[in-house]
């Protein structure tokens, strides 16, 4: 029989706006310009992230799906978790696999899905919640840098950070957020996380500048987000989309520039931005890494006994990692 999901949230809608409304003013009266990434994922982000997933140029997702085909037995073997916590979950599309892996080993009877896209997480559980009947699926639409505090405790849990995700926050978010995941891990519990390794340019660039302009359409999405609700009057084909490769930062980075000069009003924020031609406002970073190096941040937040999965080549990497002492 299968029981039916439930849903927790943590970000009261008003809560939301007051933090858009803060981000928005703080960004874009910035020198240079910038957003928080968290804005791209309203019901059309999350809709043209699960697009970007099926890209040619897109190896992360193929790729980390094979990681994870190849793994999750190995996963199961190596924890006893009960609780499996997944972060930023989305549409939960290849932790099916870890949770076959995980049910079938016996011990799994909870799948936690947080994410701050309601809409994503909603199709997810539902879905989820019918394939395996035997979970327990509890949804949190949250944000995962505020709110790891109301993580359900008690009994062994392992948290799911893919996607490369990690590499979205700059280097200290990274520490900081790091450090909070082991800091509601007990000793023994376990964090897996996928990142995106650092490859050839010409692999990494044109996952973040796909020929069909969807990665385009996702980053000029957040300008609708600001439209719809701030009621700000961006027109998003005065914008172009520019990925680069920050060679000294081993960073992607994702930036939207301003084709000719552009005057926005935002009434929410009672604010005008102007750009002049060429302007851009950073969106996004997708940090790369180096498996040691990726290990060494793991073992300076209190992470060991990393357990490393990469494809052959080398383009992304699954680590698994036990909260230590
Ligand atoms: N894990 C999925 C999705 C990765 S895309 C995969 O591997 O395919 C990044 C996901 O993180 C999106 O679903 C987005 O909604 C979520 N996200 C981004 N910033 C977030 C934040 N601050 N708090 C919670 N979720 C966030
Ligand atoms: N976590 C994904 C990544 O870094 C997010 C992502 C993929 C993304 N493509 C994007 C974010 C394009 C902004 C723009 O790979």
């Amino acid at each position: 029989m299968t029981t039916e999901p439930t849903i927790e949230v943590h970000l009261a809608p008003d809560q939301l706006q007051e933090n858009l409304r803060s981000d928005a003013r703080i960004g874009l009266t910035a020198t240079p310009k910038w957003l928080p990434p968290k804005w791209f994922y309203d019901a059309r982000g999350s809709e043209l992230f699960e697009q970007i997933t099926t890209l040619p140029e897109y190896y992360p997702t193929r790729t980390e799906r094979e990681l994870l085909r190849v793994s999750a037995a190995h996963v199961a073997e190596a924890t006893s978790a009960r609780i499996l916590v997944e972060l930023g979950s989305g549409s939960s599309e290849k932790t099916r696999l870890l949770l076959g892996a995980l049910t079938e080993h016996g011990t799994l009877e909870t799948y936690v899905p947080q994410d701050v896209s309601d809409a994503a997480l909603d199709s997810a559980v539902h879905q989820l919640a019918r394939e395996f009947p035997s979970l327990t699926v509890h949804g949190i639409v949250s944000d995962f840098t505020e709110t790891l505090h109301n993580l359900p405790r008690g009994g062994r849990r392992m948290i799911a950070f893919l996607g490369g995700t990690l590499g979205n926050l700059v280097p200290e978010e990274r520490a900081e957020f790091l450090g909070s995941v082991a800091a509601v891990l007990e000793e023994g519990e376990q964090l897996l996380l996928g990142v995106g390794l650092v490859t050839d340019p010409a692999v990494m660039v044109p996952a973040y500048d796909d020929a069909a302009g969807v990665t385009a359409r996702f980053n000029l999405n957040v300008l609708s987000v600001l439209n719809d609700r701030l009621g700000a009057n961006f027109d998003p084909t005065a914008f172009r989309h520019v990925a680069l490769w920050d060679e000294r930062n081993q960073w992607i980075e994702m930036r939207l520039e301003a084709t000719e000069s552009v005057e926005v009003w935002i009434p929410e924020l009672d604010l005008g931005v102007n750009f002049t031609e060429g302007e851009q406002i950073r969106t996004e970073i997708s940090a790369k890494f180096h498996v040691d190096g990726i290990c060494k941040e793991l073992d300076a937040a209190g992470f060991g006994s990393d357990r490393v999965w990469t494809d052959p080549r080398e383009r992304f990497a699954l680590v698994l990692a036990d909260r230590v002492a």
